[in-house]
C-alpha cells in the first residue's frame, strides 16, 4: 500500500455541498405559508399543481381547462394568452398563480423583439463571467417584461462530443469553466431577490450527464459510473445550487440502466440530501411517458408516474396523463399522498419565493425589449466571443487592401448566425417570421467598415452549407479574382444542429471545402471564418488559410464583431471552450482526458486536436514568466507581459495534474483563470488563490478527497503543453 492510499480518506472535501448557503434561503414564514396552503388542497389540486402544460401543443380550450383544474405551470406561452391563463388560475378556489416557463436560452429569443445574445458556446469563448452575468440579467429583464417567470437555462451539460446536436447550448467541455459561467448566468437571471420585478427563475439542466450520451446521440443512454458522475459532471450543478439556482431539470438519459427520471439516487440522495437543494425539480419534455414508450422500464403511465414521483420529480413537463395516474395511484393505495405533498411543497415554496402570490405577473421594465442598453450587452459579449486561431500576418487587414471579397454560405445568413433557440427555430406563433432588425451579418459588418476605410467589397455566396442547385463556385472565384483579400465564411446551419439533429460527420458539408480549394488557386490571402453551432473538422482549410477565426453563433452582433476583428477595430480575445478535432473519428478529443499508453493515437490521425481547449490569441503578444507557488497559502502566481505593440486582453489559465493518485486522474484539469487587459509593454503579476478542492479527486466509493502527494501546476495561454509553464510540489494532507 502506498503512502498515499494510507492517508487518502483523511480529508473529505465538498461531500454534501455547502449546506450553509441553502440554509440561508430557508424562510420559516414561507414554510408556514406552504404548509397552510397545502393543508387546504385536495388530492386533485395537488396532482394538477405538479403538471406543466405545453400551451402550443394542446388546443386552446384544453389549455384553459387545465388552468381551471389548477395546473401548476405552463410553458411556451406569451402575452395575452399567458394573461388569460393566469386570470383563470387566480379565479380558481385556491387562486394559486401559474408559473410560466420558456426557453430563453441565449436571450429571450423566442420573442422576435428581444435581444439575441451569442449562444452559450459562443459566450463561453469570452471566458468573461461578468459579461455572461449581464447576458443573464438582460434576458431576465426581457422575459420578466413579457410577464413570465422562468427560463429553462443554463445548460450545465458538458459538450465533450461535438457530434451531439446541442453542443451549442453548453459552455463547452470543461466542468470548471462551465461552473464559473453557469453560476454567473444564474446570478444574472435570479438577481439579488427572486421576488424582484426583473428576476426570473434559472433552471440548471439537464441533470445529469445529458451531453455524455453514447455516440453523441441526443437523449440516449450515458456511459458513466457514479464515480465519474461525481468527479466530472456534478461540480457545475453543485456550484449552481450553491449559487441558489431555484430549479433543476431532469435529463432524458440514463445511468447504468436507470433513467435519470427514475433515479432516486441522483434526484434525492445526491441533489436533496447531499447538496441540500430545496427548490423545484421539473422533468424534461415528456420524460414520464418516455419511461413507458422509449425506455421501457414501466408498463403503463401509472407505473411510470409512480417511478417518477417517488424518485423525486416535482413538476411533470407535458405528460398530462400524470394527473389521472397520480390520483388513481393515491386512491388505490399504491402511492402515499405524502409523495405528492413533498413535490407540491417544493413547487409552492418556489412560487412563494418568487412573490407570485403578491404579484402573479412579472412586470419587468416596459419598453426594454431590444432597448439600446440590452443591445450593447449583446454587442459586448459578441466582441469577446471571437476566437483567432491562426494569423500569418494578414490580420488585421492592411489599409492597402482596397478590394475585399466576402464569400461563403454564412457570410450573410442571420439564421446561421443566430443558431438554435430563436424565433427561427422555435417559432411562436408565426412560423415564417422574417428576420427582425437590428442585427449585423458578417457581410453587412464588412461593408460598413470597408466604406469607412474606402475599400470596395464584393460578395458571392459560392455555395450553401448544404449543396443546392444554386451553388455557383465559378461566380465566387470570378468575384474574388482581383481582390486583395478573401473573407470566406463557412460553417453549419440550423438544420444540422439542435435536438434530434446529431451529426456523424463533422467535416465541412456540401461544397464548402471545394469552394475553399477553388479560391485558393487565386493566390490571394484567405481569412476563413467559422460561423457554426459547434467545432467542425476543417484541417485542410485551416492549414491552407492565412488566418482562421471562429465565431460560433454570435447573436445579433456576431457579424459585426467578425468585421471589427478583421479591420483591427477589435483585438480578438476569445479562447476556445472546446477542443476542435481534426477528424470525427478522433472523438472524444477533449483536453482533460485520462492518461493511456501506446500513444493514444490512430495510425491515420494525430493524437492531438486540431485546435486545443483554451487556444486563441489576438494582435498583442503575451509572455508568461516566473511561475511560483506558495504552499502555505496555496497561492499560485505568474507574471504576464504584453510584449506586443497594441493593448490586448489575455485569459491566463491554470491547470493541475495529480502526479500519483489512487485512481487515474486527468492529464490536466483547469482550476482557475483570469482575463486581464494590458497595455503594450505592461507587466502584471496574476495571483490565483487555490482551494483544497482544486487538489481533490473522487474515489470508487464516491467520496471526494484530497490525497497527499506530488502535484504539477501549470499556467499559460492554452491547455497545450507547449503553452504552459509548470512546477511541481508535494502536498501533505494532515488530519
Ligand atoms: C429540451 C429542454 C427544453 C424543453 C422545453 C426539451 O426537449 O431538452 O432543454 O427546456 O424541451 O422546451
Amino acid at each position: 500500500m502506498s503512502n498515499k492510499s494510507r492517508i487518502k480518506n483523511g480529508a473529505v472535501v465538498c461531500a454534501g455541498g455547502d449546506y450553509m448557503k441553502q440554509q440561508a434561503t430557508f424562510d420559516p414564514v414561507i414554510e408556514a405559508r406552504v404548509e397552510e396552503l397545502l393543508s387546504r388542497m385536495t388530492l386533485e389540486e395537488k396532482a394538477a399543481q405538479m403538471v406543466q402544460i405545453p400551451y402550443r401543443m394542446v388546443p386552446r380550450e384544453e389549455a384553459l381547462d387545465w388552468a381551471r383544474k389548477g395546473a401548476g405551470s405552463f410553458l411556451h406561452v406569451l402575452g395575452d394568452d399567458a394573461r388569460e391563463v393566469q386570470s383563470i388560475a387566480l379565479s380558481t378556489r385556491l387562486g394559486i398563480p401559474v408559473l410560466f416557463g420558456i426557453d430563453a436560452i441565449h436571450g429571450h429569443g423566442l420573442n422576435e423583439q428581444a435581444t439575441i445574445f451569442p449562444s452559450q458556446l459562443a459566450a463561453a469563448c469570452s471566458w468573461n463571467p461578468a459579461l455572461v452575468e449581464e447576458m443573464g440579467r438582460v434576458t431576465a429583464r426581457e422575459v420578466a417584461t413579457d410577464g413570465l417567470h422562468w427560463t429553462f437555462s443554463p445548460v450545465l451539460c458538458l459538450g465533450r462530443d461535438p457530434r451531439w446536436g446541442r453542443v451549442d447550448e453548453t459552455f463547452g467541455e470543461d466542468p470548471y469553466l462551465t461552473a464559473v459561467l453557469g453560476t454567473a448566468i444564474i446570478r444574472g437571471y435570479q438577481g439579488k431577490r427572486l421576488d424582484g420585478n426583473e428576476s426570473i427563475l434559472a433552471c440548471a439542466k439537464h441533470y445529469i450527464g445529458y451531453g455524455e450520451a453514447v455516440g453523441g446521440r441526443d437523449a440516449c443512454d450515458t456511459e458513466m459510473t457514479y464515480r465519474k458522475l461525481r468527479d466530472v459532471f456534478l461540480p457545475p450543478f453543485e456550484q449552481a445550487i450553491e449559487a441558489g439556482c431555484a430549479t433543476v431539470m431532469t435529463a432524458y438519459g440514463s445511468i447504468d440502466g436507470t433513467p435519470f427520471t427514475a433515479s432516486e439516487k441522483t434526484l434525492k440522495t445526491i441533489l436533496r440530501d447531499e447538496l441540500g437543494f430545496d427548490g423545484l425539480v421539473v422533468t424534461d419534455w415528456d420524460n414520464v411517458n418516455s419511461l413507458v414508450e422509449r425506455q421501457h422500464v414501466a408498463e403503463n403511465l401509472d407505473e411510470a408516474s409512480l417511478l417518477a414521483a417517488e424518485a423525486g420529480n416535482d413538476m411533470i413537463m407535458t405528460t398530462t396523463a400524470f394527473y389521472d395516474s397520480a390520483i388513481r395511484l393515491v386512491r388505490t393505495g399504491k402511492m402515499p399522498e405524502s409523495v405528492l405533498d413533498g413535490a407540491v411543497k417544493n413547487i409552492l415554496r418556489v412560487k412563494f419565493r418568487m412573490g407570485l402570490f403578491e404579484q402573479p405577473e412579472k412586470r419587468g421594465v416596459p419598453g426594454c425589449l431590444g432597448c439600446a442598453e440590452h443591445l450593447e450587452a449583446s454587442r459586448a459579449l459578441a466582441r469577446e466571443s471571437i476566437v483567432l486561431l491562426k494569423n500569418n500576418g494578414v490580420l488585421p487587414l492592411a489599409p492597402t487592401v482596397k478590394k475585399i471579397a466576402v464569400v461563403g454560405p454564412n457570410a450573410d445568413d442571420i439564421r446561421a448566425q443566430y443558431g438554435d433557440w430563436t424565433y427561427f427555430t422555435h417559432p411562436m406563433p408565426n412560423p415564417e417570421h422574417p428576420p427582425v432588425r437590428p442585427y449585423v451579418t458578417v457581410l453587412e459588418g464588412v461593408r460598413t467598415l470597408a466604406e469607412a476605410s474606402g475599400a470596395e467589397v464584393v460578395y458571392a455566396r459560392g455555395c450553401g452549407v448544404i449543396e443546392t442547385p444554386e451553388d455557383d463556385l465559378d461566380a465566387a472565384v470570378e468575384a474574388a479574382r482581383d481582390c486583395g483579400a478573401i473573407l470566406l465564411v463557412l460553417g453549419d446551419c440550423v438544420e444540422q444542429a439542435g435536438e434530434f439533429r446529431d451529426r456523424a460527420d463533422l467535416s465541412l458539408s456540401g461544397r464548402q471545402e471545394e469552394l475553399f480549394l477553388r479560391l485558393k488557386t487565386l493566390n490571394i490571402p484567405i481569412i476563413t471564418v467559422l460561423v457554426a453551432t459547434k467545432p467542425l473538422c476543417f484541417p485542410r482549410v485551416a492549414e491552407g488559410s492565412d488566418a482562421v477565426l471562429v465565431a460560433f453563433n454570435g447573436g445579433m452582433f456576431g457579424g459585426l464583431a467578425v468585421a471589427e476583428a478583421v479591420f483591427g477595430k477589435l483585438n480578438p480575445s476569445g479562447k476556445l471552450p472546446v477542443s476542435v478535432p481534426h477528424h470525427t473519428g478522433q472523438i472524444p478529443v477533449y483536453y482533460n482526458s485520462l492518461p493511456g499508453w501506446h500513444g493514444g493515437t490512430y495510425v491515420d490521425q494525430p493524437a492531438e486536436s486540431l485546435f486545443a481547449f483554451g487556444e486563441g490569441f489576438g494582435y498583442a503578444r503575451f509572455a508568461y514568466d516566473n511561475l511560483r507557488f506558495d504552499e502555505k497559502t496555496l497561492t499560485l502566481s505568474v507574471t504576464l507581459t504584453n510584449a506586443g505593440t497594441v493593448r490586448g486582453a489575455e485569459t491566463a489559465q491554470v491547470y493541475i495534474r495529480d502526479l500519483v493518485s489512487s485512481v487515474i486522474t486527468p492529464i490536466k484539469r483547469l482550476i482557475a483563470f483570469e482575463k486581464a487587459t494590458l497595455e503594450p509593454g505592461e507587466t502584471r503579476e496574476l495571483r490565483f488563490q487555490l482551494k483544497p478542492e482544486d487538489f481533490s479527486l473522487v474515489l470508487p466509493n464516491e467520496r471526494r478527497v484530497v490525497e497527499s502527494g506530488d502535484f504539477q501546476l501549470m499556467a499559460g495561454t492554452s491547455s497545450k503543453d507547449a503553452d504552459l509553464l509548470s512546477l511541481t510540489f508535494r502536498l501533505t494532507v494532515t488530519n
